[in-house]
């Protein structure tokens, strides 16, 4: 068994041979929630839609669960809650739910029991049996993802899931999220919600105008150099004198009594021990040190910024 549930090479769906997304090369890894990250008209649907074979590739290839997209082997333990679904509003939920278990072929036995966990799973207990023309735009998009669930799926595709929902609501989709992660399913998540995505996601595709610019563990994607909050005696001069070459940058940030809070630039990872050595042998008095995280907008904006920079280079380079 592949440690990726999705694998990707050069795969281009382009419309009438441009926009789209193009040349993207992935790998998702097997347990991780996924977020697929970009701006309006970035690609992400695009990318989705191809992986499900509802748009045909215009270039590359890729595999799902071990098939190749477009086959119905690489569907069949997929579930996919699309951006802009509309489901017809005279069936009630349940009647939406009992559709769809019969188009994934759930033995008609067990139908009942398990569209009664799905409505569990994303609160709408209560709410099934009103028809879907009376439902707000959360309990929809709640809805949507209980058909998604439906099957049990092994990868599911959630095209903006807390679009129309309340932070309650939210913070609910991001707590069935990490339970269903729990549960060893992976999760791929497309959103431009970067302060909800921090919390959920591992893994994390930077797309931009069509283009991967960056995927992996979005905590490792440094956006820039490591920094580290230091706070000490306001008496130890230590940090207003000299401090090791390899502290690039120094500010003040705080002071509260006896203490002063610094915010120092490393030129790389790994240099805490040796400046704590440098500021003991110094004589100052550490009370704290904490690592500055970047948050996943950081670097989202970071490598989007590059992506931009590089290509108006290359704009430029193309005229001279
Ligand atoms: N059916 C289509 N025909 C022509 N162009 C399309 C079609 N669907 C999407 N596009 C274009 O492809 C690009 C990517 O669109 P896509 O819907 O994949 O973006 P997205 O990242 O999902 O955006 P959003 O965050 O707004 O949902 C856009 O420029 C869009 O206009
Ligand atoms: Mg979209």
């Amino acid at each position: 068994m592949s440690d990726y549930v999705i694998e990707t090479w050069e795969l281009s769906k382009q419309y009438g041979g441009k926009a789209g997304c193009k040349n993207i090369t992935l790998q998702v890894p097997r347990g991780s929630v996924f977020g697929f990250l970009g701006q309006n008209g970035a690609g992400k649907s695009t990318f989705v839609r191809t992986m499900l074979g509802l748009l045909h590739p215009t270039n590359g290839r890729a595999v799902m669960l071990g098939y190749p997209i477009g086959s119905v082997e690489s569907r069949q333990k997929v579930g996919y809650l699309p951006e802009l679904f509309r489901y017809p509003d005279w069936l009630t939920g349940t009647q939406l739910l009992e559709h769809h278990a019969e188009l994934c072929g759930l033995p008609k036995k067990e139908r009942k029991t398990i569209i009664r966990e799905v409505v569990e799973q994303v609160g709408m207990a209560g709410r099934e049996r009103e028809r879907i023309r009376g439902y707000s735009k959360g309990m929809q998009q709640r809805i949507g993802l209980a058909c998604a669930l439906l099957s049990d799926p092994e990868l599911i595709f959630l095209d903006e899931p807390t679009s129309a929902l309340d932070p309650i609501g939210r913070k609910e989709v991001r707590e069935l999220i990490a339970k269903l992660r729990d549960m060893g399913k992976t999760i791929f998540l497309n959103s431009h919600l970067l302060s909800e995505m921090e919390s959920i996601c591992d893994h994390v595709g930077i797309i931009h105008r069509g283009e991967l610019v960056v995927h992996g563990d979005w905590r490792k994607l440094s956006a820039v150099q490591p920094q580290i909050e230091v706070t000490l005696d306001q008496t130890s001069e230590k940090l207003q004198t000299k401090l090791p070459s390899f502290v690039t940058d120094r500010h003040l940030i705080r002071q509260r009594g006896e203490l002063a809070t610094w915010l120092l630039t490393l030129d790389q990872e790994g240099r805490v021990p040796a400046l704590l050595s440098d500021l003991i042998a110094g004589g100052a008095a550490v009370h704290e040190v904490v690592k500055k995280q970047q948050s996943l907008e950081e670097v989202f904006l970071y490598w989007v910024q590059k992506k931009e920079g590089e290509a108006h280079v290359g704009h430029r380079e193309n005229h001279v």
